[in-house]
């Protein structure tokens, strides 16, 4: 009998390279220390926690209804104090903000509501893998600004990508993370004040991720563009709890931008639809000023010992041909490092052997899982990756960090030496 097909143009999109290895979910979690997601192994603030219960016990007597579409207006009146007081933007409303379930569902709408499906988006690479998957789905160019490991993944200069646009006719935004995932990168003021310039030459969209905002490492953390008045009109910002705030399980994000129209129009053609994002997260999450400088210091300063101390294990092993960039990475929860063959064969086979044939687990106690920057199922890149490249996160304890830096350097060994 004939069985129903699956969408073939759903089935061609790009998969994840982060999620993409099957033995991940049968090598139990005591055998294997994973430095693959993003996610911040550090406690909650409490000055959201705490609401939360008090949110929950409130919801034990009343009726639980939908909330607003475009996000609970606490939040949103929160969120614009959050930005006029880290980076004094003074023309923020509550109607500037669109409250999602974690900034991953909001990426579409911002690609889809800016992006006609034909026009391109200018985009440094390697970037978050999983943009590709919904510019794919929407019909849209990801066009990449190449950036190498060697020079620490530093931009080019603005003549350069002026030069290298001059003739593109269908490029309609650029698209920066900053603090950038997977590179750890932090884009200057002076660089991003050069950017909005070419940005409005060019007419384009400007679109700003900032998912890592309060993850860095250096003095200051990273200027916003909305706070740049050029950009004002053409900038749309994404951000999230996920990881600024340690939250990623409550998946709370928002878009925030002073081009009312575009917001406005998420608003109506797909908050509206969805119903809403959670209301009790969303009310505790309101609660985020009062978390105060010293979590944010403490947060910083864990994740900086964190990163320090898988730099340092990465740097130690240059005899084995590993490369690391030439200072660790100043943002977000990433170290990328080229290995010296290419990076997915040796990613499965550190997690074979769980059969006890082959493999490292059939040797050792313990294996590590990091992430291979290209697979067959998706990429970090579009125009040629490399590799041999592959991403490791710090988010992990430090705890796991310490343990996982020989277990690695000896699969590296044994690997070259299969
Ligand atoms: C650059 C970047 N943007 C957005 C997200 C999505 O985060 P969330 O959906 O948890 O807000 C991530 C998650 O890893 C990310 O790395």
């Amino acid at each position: 009998m004939a069985k129903p097909s699956l969408n073939s143009k759903f089935l061609r999109l790009p998969t994840s390279p982060i999620r993409g290895f099957p033995q991940l979910k049968t090598i139990p979690p005591e055998r294997l220390i994973s430095l693959g997601i993003g996610a911040v192994n550090y406690p909650a603030p409490q000055e959201i926690v705490k609401p939360l219960i008090v949110y929950a016990r409130q919801a034990l007597k009343t009726a639980n209804l939908y909330g607003s579409s475009q996000g609970d207006q606490e939040l949103r009146q929160a969120l614009v104090y959050w930005y006029y007081k880290k980076y004094k933007i003074k023309a923020l409303q509550p109607t500037s903000f669109l409250i999602g379930s974690g900034s991953s569902e909001l990426i579409p709408w911002v690609m889809e509501a800016l992006l006609p499906p034909g026009s391109e988006v200018l985009i440094p690479e390697p970037y978050y893998a999983y943009y590709s998957n919904f510019a794919t789905a929407l019909g849209i160019s990801l066009v990449p600004i190449p950036t190498s490991i060697k020079t620490g993944f530093s931009l080019p200069a603005i003549s350069k990508l002026k030069a290298s646009t001059a003739k593109a006719k269908k490029i309609r935004a650029i698209l920066l993370t900053s603090p950038n995932n997977p590179t750890g990168s932090v884009i200057s003021k002076s660089y991003l004040t050069q950017l909005v310039q070419l940005a409005k030459e060019k007419n384009w969209w400007i679109i700003e991720d900032s998912a890592y905002s309060e993850l860095y490492y250096q003095k200051h953390g990273p200027v916003s563009i909305l706070s740049l008045p050029a950009a004002r009109e053409r900038t749309v910002v994404l951000s999230s709890v996920s990881k600024n705030l340690a939250l990623a399980g409550w998946r709370v994000g928002w878009v925030v931008s002073l081009a009312q129209s575009a917001i406005d129009a998420m608003v109506s053609r797909k908050a509206e639809i969805r119903g809403c994002a959670s209301v009790p997260v969303q009310r505790a999450v309101s609660h985020l000023n009062q978390v105060p400088v010293s979590y944010f210091n403490g947060l910083r300063r864990e994740l900086k010992a964190r990163r320090n101390s898988l730099f340092l294990g990465l740097k130690k092993m240059a005899s084995l041909g590993v490369i690391v960039s030439p200072q660790p990475p100043v943002g977000a929860l990433y170290i990328v490092v080229r290995l010296p063959f290419p990076a997915e064969a040796f990613v499965r086979w550190c997690l074979s052997g769980m059969d006890g044939k082959s493999g490292f687990l059939a040797k050792h106690q313990k294996t590590v899982f990091c992430v291979p920057m290209v697979t067959k199922t998706g990429s970090f890149f579009i125009s040629l990756g490399d590799p041999n490249l592959v991403r490791l996160s710090f988010g992990g304890s430090h705890e796991q960090i310490k343990q996982a830096i020989p277990i690695l350097r000896q699969a590296i060994k044994e690997y070259q030496s299969l």
